[in-house]
C-alpha cells in the first residue's frame, strides 16, 4: 500500500498528494511543471488509475505516481507521519457520497490522518464549485487547531497559487463559475 519513492528523487524531495484525483489533470500538470517534486494522485476508481499510470509512463513523468486508495480506509497506511508537504482535495464529492454525511467534505478521521501526515508548515488545499461544500470544509477544518487558514480564519483564497488545475476547475472557470478555494498551513 505505501507508494514507492522514485529512486531518482532524493529522500528530501517535496511530496504533493492529490486526493480523489480522477484523471489527475492537476497532478500531471504539477509533475510536469515541477520535476523536482514527487506527485502522487490517489483515487478509489481502479480503472481511471490504471489509465493514468499508462499515461504517466507514456509521457515520461517518473516523478508522478497514481495509486488506488479508498481514502476513508487506507490513507493512514499510504504515507508516513510528517512526510507530506501538500495535500490537494479538489472538487470532492460531498464526502464521497457517504449517506449520513451528505455535506461533509472531510470526515474527521480523514482530517486527522491528513494532519498527522503533513509536515509542520505543510499545506492542505481544498477547492470546490459548490459554495455549501466550501462552507462545510471551513466548518470542519477551522475547528481543528492544527490548521491555520492562510487567507485568515474562515476566509476563501481567490487565486490558485500552484500553477496547475484539475479538470473540474478548468470546467468551472470555462463556465464562468466561481471556485471556492481554501488553503491551510499545518501548525
Ligand atoms: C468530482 S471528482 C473530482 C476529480 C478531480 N479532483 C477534479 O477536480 O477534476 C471526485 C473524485 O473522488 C473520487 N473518490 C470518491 N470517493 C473516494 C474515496 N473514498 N477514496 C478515494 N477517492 C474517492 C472519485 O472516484 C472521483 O474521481
Amino acid at each position: 500500500m505505501p507508494v514507492q519513492w522514485p529512486a531518482h528523487l532524493g529522500p528530501m524531495a517535496a511530496l504533493d498528494v492529490e486526493l480523489g484525483c480522477a484523471d489527475a489533470q492537476f497532478s500531471f500538470a504539477l509533475a510536469r511543471a515541477q520535476p523536482q517534486r514527487f506527485v502522487v494522485g490517489l483515487d478509489i476508481r481502479e480503472r481511471i488509475i490504471a489509465l493514468g499510470q499508462r499515461r504517466a509512463a507514456r509521457e515520461g513523468l517518473p516523478n508522478l505516481t497514481l495509486a488506488y486508495c479508498n481514502l476513508g480506509v487506507d490513507l493512514d497506511r499510504v504515507f508516513a507521519p510528517r512526510s507530506v508537504d501538500r495535500f490537494h482535495l479538489l472538487f470532492p464529492d460531498p464526502w464521497f457520497k457517504a449517506k449520513h454525511h451528505k455535506r461533509r467534505v472531510l470526515e474527521p478521521a480523514v482530517l486527522s490522518v491528513i494532519a498527522a501526515q503533513l509536515r509542520p508548515g505543510g499545506e492542505l488545499h481544498v477547492a470546490t464549485d459548490v459554495f455549501e461544500l466550501g462552507l462545510a470544509a471551513l466548518e470542519e477544518v477551522e475547528a481543528d487547531e492544527s490548521f491555520e487558514n492562510l487567507a485568515g480564519a474562515w476566509k476563501f483564497t481567490r487565486d490558485n497559487p500552484y500553477g496547475a488545475s484539475s479538470r473540474r476547475e478548468q470546467t468551472t472557470i470555462a463556465r464562468g463559475q466561481r471556485v471556492w478555494r481554501m488553503i491551510w498551513r499545518r501548525r
